[in-house]
């Protein structure tokens, strides 16, 4: 049995196959009572602090309708809310929010911040994404690939677009430690940095991955079980979406590229919010500005029999509600 109690959340790499795979599966297991309404209250009495220095649908509802689902009060401190980083230093944040809640979810940009607040305020603390990593998403994602597979080891996964973004660091490295293979398929100025290539091959040579970086869509994309894609603009460097536009084009994750793979039971997943679909009102300013009308993936394909990317969101909950539940819970897994 895995010992989760008392542990942070920052990066995967503190984690070990079998504890991924353990909350991967405790995932599943909450999902399934949340669908016959079988109560989990197993964090009762508690108190969750969500820490918000970016926007945020998915990640802020997840944590919220999870931690109520297992019976804790979250308490939403956004960027206007509190003083973080501007009046006050993230040690005496952490300490002070430490002293009253017992657990803290902190989205932002720099990890070193998400790694102070664990460090000074004594209680887990989760990431609920970072510039470098997003671990929370990771657990809803393998447990989206697991429900459509029946396993996530020896699935190949390629994710297309910006290869040094978060989602690409976590999808290497979680898929390194998980047997997934893993391949990472942008233009050679957004390959991944050497330092988390070295760190995902070391994990890979563990478990038996086979982990690829190449410019090349057709190569990258043969074969694979799972095609993935993110924004082409991350949060926080919106004055990139002229030279992204420029480079990632021929990335976009369109019903061609799904022909590509070969594979007729493959799977399209997207963390989302994704740029898509010229006909709803959002994003105009950045489609008129650049004459555009889908980014990273097609509407066609977001619409695909092939498409997940929902499940997926769904998945974020009943996932949260497993990282939570293990490392702050009294955890008692009934048999049901
Ligand atoms: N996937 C994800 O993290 O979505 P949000 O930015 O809406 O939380
Ligand atoms: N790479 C995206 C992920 C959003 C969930 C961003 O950081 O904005």
């Amino acid at each position: 049995e895995q010992v989760f109690q008392g542990r942070s959340l920052l990066a995967e790499k503190d984690f070990t196959k079998e504890e991924l795979m353990y909350l991967i599966d405790l995932s599943a297991h909450l999902k399934d009572l949340k669908k016959r309404g079988i109560p989990h209250h197993y964090l009762e009495g508690k108190n969750i602090a969500l820490l918000f220095e970016k926007s945020s649908t998915r990640t802020r509802a997840a944590f919220t309708t999870a931690a109520i689902d297992l019976g804790a009060h979250p308490e939403y401190l956004g960027k206007n809310d509190i003083q973080l980083g501007k009046k006050e230093s993230v040690e005496d944040t952490a300490r002070v929010l430490g002293g009253m809640f017992d657990g803290i979810e902190f989205r932002g940009f720099k990890q070193s911040v998400v790694e102070q607040l664990a460090e000074f305020s004594g209680v887990p603390v989760w990431n609920g994404l970072t510039d470098e990593w997003h671990p929370t998403q990771m657990i809803a994602d393998f447990l989206t690939v697991k429900e459509n597979f029946g396993h996530v080891e020896g699935v190949t996964l390629a994710y297309v677009g910006d290869g040094r973004n978060n989602m690409a660091n976590s999808l290497l490295v979680t898929g390194a430690l998980l047997g997934v293979n893993v391949r990472i398929v942008s233009p050679e100025s957004l390959f991944p940095t050497k330092e988390t290539v070295d760190m995902a091959q070391a994990f890979a040579e563990k478990s038996g991955s086979k982990l690829m970086i190449t410019k090349d869509v057709a190569e990258g994309v043969k074969d694979a079980d799972v095609l993935y894609t993110d924004v082409w603009v991350s949060m926080g460097e919106e004055d990139k979406f002229a030279e992204r536009i420029e480079l990632l084009t021929p990335y976009q994750l369109n019903m061609d590229m799904v022909r590509a793979t070969g594979k007729e039971d493959m799977i399209i997943l997207h963390c989302l919010p994704a740029f898509h679909d010229a006909t709803t009102d959002y994003g105009q300013d950045v489609k008129e500005k650049f004459n555009i009308e889908e980014m990273e993936i097609t509407d066609e394909a977001f619409r695909s029999k092939h498409a997940r990317q929902f499940d997926q969101a769904e998945n974020r909950m009943h996932s949260i509600k497993a990282i939570m539940a293990a490392t702050l819970g009294n955890l008692f897994i009934p048999k049901v």
